[in-house]
């Protein structure tokens, strides 16, 4: 019997490959702005931890209806901290989701304490609550919930989860910016909540970045003591041990520049979501991402879920679509984990397995072209339909051999 492939049709050679994402372009819409703040910040011979960072900081507050926003050094920095500020240590268990970036398990780890690794929803790709509730034990202390994507966790659920057990909520906010659950801002619902600024962010830098939010005022406190070396009031007295993790003056300044786009870059981002799961939603074997009813996404990635994803990207690679895979490999599959040294437990993680052959991201960010988002769909459709049609034709061929 012939091998069953596929090919996109007339695929002009001259087109150019839709990116991921172009940051270039985003510079290049909003340089004026970018420009002028760099500049003052440079002129103003204050680099690090000076006026733009604290306007910087208390505009995310307001944004995020938090109490306290304290910047840092990187979101991977924002999660550190926020475990430091938490004492949480050597021993201590941390449940968390297997479907991230190494960052959410590698802080955890780093302290000495133990990941734990319990399942997600099959629908949102997010920790699953009874998942997370099965491995709680004695020695658990936190569990760090990551919303995934641009999309909340379950956060009512955990909230009360971790309420019942005593336990400490830290929200991994690093991808969802804006996000929110049941009409509030993610940053709030945990004990504390960590942002990254990392460039290709819904809300990214022009380098490293992160944030820390929090509601409670002694936890501000220390994380504020813990980014400068542990020091207090007293220039050269340091009372924790802590880290050198700041947020650039120049970084907080271009922040600031693009937080005032973000509601109009975030409903961008919507409506090309939209626009995809209006097509994608009609095509056999293509699942578009489930949004929860409480939850407004930001779509920080656009995930579809298909069995025939290897296959699905090098139809769009071909057709001039770049796509990418968040996540092939689950944490604690990681090759740091498996030679051992670093402990962790896990739950059975079959959702999270299966996601991970199955994911695959599309072109989203708010500058991309209507033409684009066009081209990404018509790939997508003729992928699918000769899928279809080369299903039918084996199973065609099959019956006449029976
Ligand atoms: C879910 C998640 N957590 C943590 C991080 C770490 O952020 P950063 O790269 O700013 O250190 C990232 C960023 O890539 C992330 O996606």
């Amino acid at each position: 019997m012939r091998a069953a492939t596929c090919g996109p049709a007339n695929q002009s050679m001259t087109e150019a490959t839709v990116p991921m994402l172009d940051l270039r372009e985003e510079y290049r819409l909003i340089a004026p702005e970018i420009d002028r703040a760099v500049q003052q910040v440079l002129a103003s011979g204050r680099y690090i931890l000076g006026e733009e960072v604290s306007a910087f900081e208390a505009e995310a507050a307001e944004y995020l209806k938090v109490k306290h926003a304290v910047g840092c050094a990187s979101g991977t920095d924002a999660l550190l901290l926020s475990l430091m500020a938490l004492g949480i240590g050597p021993g201590d268990e941390v449940i968390t989701t297997p479907f991230s970036f190494f960052a959410t398990a590698a802080v955890i780890s780093r302290l000495g304490a133990i990941p734990v690794f319990a399942d997600i929803d099959p629908r949102t790709f997010n920790l699953s609550p009874h998942a997370a509730a099965e491995l709680i034990t004695p020695r658990t202390r936190a569990i760090i919930p990551v919303h995934l994507f641009g999309q909340p966790a379950e956060l009512n659920a955990l909230r009360e989860l971790a309420d019942r057990h005593g336990l400490f909520l830290v929200e991994d906010a690093a991808q969802a910016f804006g996000a929110r659950w049941q009409g509030r801002p993610v940053g709030g619902w945990g004990d504390v909540a960590a942002f990254s600024f990392y460039p290709t962010k819904n809300l990214g830098a022009a380098g490293d970045g992160g944030l820390v939010t929090t509601n409670d005022d002694e936890l501000a406190r220390r994380i504020r003591i813990l980014r400068q070396q542990g020091v207090s009031s007293s220039r050269y007295c340091h009372e924790l041990m802590g880290v050198n993790s700041r947020l650039d003056e120049i970084q907080a300044a271009i922040l600031r520049v693009k937080l005032a786009h973000l509601e109009d870059w975030n409903a961008r981002r919507n409506q090309i979501a939209h626009r995809y799961t209006q097509v994608l939603q009609d095509l056999l074997g293509c699942q578009p991402p489930f949004v929860a009813p409480a939850a407004t996404h930001i779509y920080h990635q656009y995930t579809l879920r298909t069995p025939y994803r290897d296959e699905l990207r090098e139809f769009l690679a071909v057709a001039g679509v770049e796509t990418a895979i968040y996540y092939p490999l689950l944490l604690p599959d990681q090759p740091v984990y498996q030679r051992g040294g670093y402990p962790f437990r896990c739950g059975p993680l079959i959702e999270a397995r299966r996601a991970s052959r199955e994911v695959l991201s599309l072109p989203i960010f708010p500058y991309l072209r209507e033409e684009q988002v066009e081209r990404v769909v018509t790939a997508i459709t003729s992928f699918f339909r000769q899928k279809a049609a080369v299903d039918r034709q084996e199973s065609v061929l099959t019956a006449a051999n029976m």
